[in-house]
């Protein structure tokens, strides 16, 4: 039902209404063949029970009279044996269905002890990353999903103030290797440097304070823009304001009837592709980051509002490492360094002049830009 209810645009786009409604009856169809059997099992319980009881009883009397009448036993110990038989019954009864709801709390907390014990694969260093960050570097870096190489043998060097570009095909492994800025993976080669320092050392709280990412795709909660803007950081609603400014958002927050206290709705829509990424963007921008990485951040803007924003982060370049993800070049003309992707490894680098007449893939991506 999640997945119905997130995919419900695509859902009605195609009057696939009936497919997924077929989908569900299927899982729910299963799901109470299951019920179903549970149910039976347990009902059976206490009628087999009885059966078996009133066949012991059945013996048992049987058993004991002829004893008695063969006179190997008194009719009072005959009583007294079946008295003290026949209190057993109720509490026998009762364990076999303790038996029963103990099948269900065993499955269950096998369940959940499995979630629990789950180890996290990313693991926080110790050292606070307290001092500005003044250098980073990757050496050798490589990344593979599973079997899959999506990053391979990435050297870089930047310090503070660089911008770097990353353009390629779709697939080229772009979003991959900003993933591993932030440590959604760790690389399986290589290793990335802080100030000097493998990267992995640093808990994960101070390094995540000091990175403003945009991701390619966009994340709105329900709650208000200034809730949005400020997420995870103290609230601060001249700051809130500033980035939104900077953002190019603030034109159109400010038209809402609430302005930053408007409410948005579940992943943003009743904003705009654009509005939205903007209020993403302001959200990178709230921490002041010293590493600021835009994935496609200003792709669905038009080119007026995406020179404004460049205009922005042109004053904020200086105390930053920015790196810009872009298909459409005029968004990465003036970064100082440009590393087109292919397959996973960068192929060319250097600034978009040089680039133009060096390497003939950024050439052909220029012309079909
Ligand atoms: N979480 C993942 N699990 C497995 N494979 C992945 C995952 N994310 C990406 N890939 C694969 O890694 C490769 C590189 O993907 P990546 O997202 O880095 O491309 P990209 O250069 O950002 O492309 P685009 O321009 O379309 O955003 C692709 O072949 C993709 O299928
Ligand atoms: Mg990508």
């Amino acid at each position: 039902m999640t997945e119905i209810f997130s995919n419900i645009e695509i859902i009605k786009a195609h009057s696939s209404q009936t497919l997924e409604q077929q989908k569900f009856a299927k899982e729910n169809q299963s799901v109470f063949k299951y019920l179903l059997k549970q149910v039976k099992i347990n009902a059976l319980t206490t009628p087999i029970m009885e059966i078996l009881g009133s066949i012991a009883i059945g013996m048992v009397i049987y058993v004991g009279s002829t004893e008695v009448l063969e006179g190997r036993m008194t009719s009072g110990e005959f009583v007294s044996f079946a008295a003290a038989l026949f209190m057993l019954y109720t509490p026998i009864k009762r364990i076999s269905k303790l038996y029963n709801q103990s099948q269900d709390s065993v499955v269950a907390h096998e369940r959940m002890f499995e979630l629990l014990h789950t180890k996290a694969t990313i693991v926080s260093g110790n050292t606070e990353l307290s001092s500005p960050i003044d250098s980073l570097a990757l050496h050798n870096v490589s990344l593979s999903y599973d079997e899959q190489m999506a990053v391979h043998n990435i050297s870089l060097q930047a310090k503070k103030g660089d911008s770097i570009a990353l353009v390629g095909d779709s697939g080229a492994g772009k979003s991959s290797l900003v993933n591993l800025l932030v440590r959604f993976y760790d690389p399986s080669g290589g290793s990335i440097t802080i100030n000097g320092e493998n990267y992995q050392d640093y808990t994960l709280h101070s390094l995540h304070q000091k990175i403003g990412y945009v991701t390619q795709r966009v994340y709105i909660f329900n709650d208000s823009i200034a809730y949005n803007v400020s997420y995870g950081d103290i609230y601060d609603e001249q700051r809130v304001i500033e980035a939104l400014q900077k953002a190019h958002a603030m034109e159109f927050v400010e038209k809402l009837e609430l302005g930053i206290h408007s409410i948005l709705s579940e992943n943003g829509d009743n904003l705009s592709g654009g509005q939205r990424q903007r209020i993403s963007l302001a959200r990178a921008l709230y921490k002041n980051p010293e590493i600021l990485i835009l994935d496609e951040a200003t792709s669905a803007l038009d080119n007026k509002s995406e020179a404004l924003i460049q205009e922005a982060l042109d004053v904020l370049k200086p105390d930053m490492i920015t790196f810009t993800v872009a298909h459409r070049l005029s968004t990465i003309e003036n970064a100082d360094i440009i590393l087109v992707f292919e397959e996973g490894e960068i192929i060319c680098r250097g600034s978009h002049a040089v680039l133009l007449s060096t390497c003939a893939v950024y050439a052909k991506l220029s012309k079909t830009n």
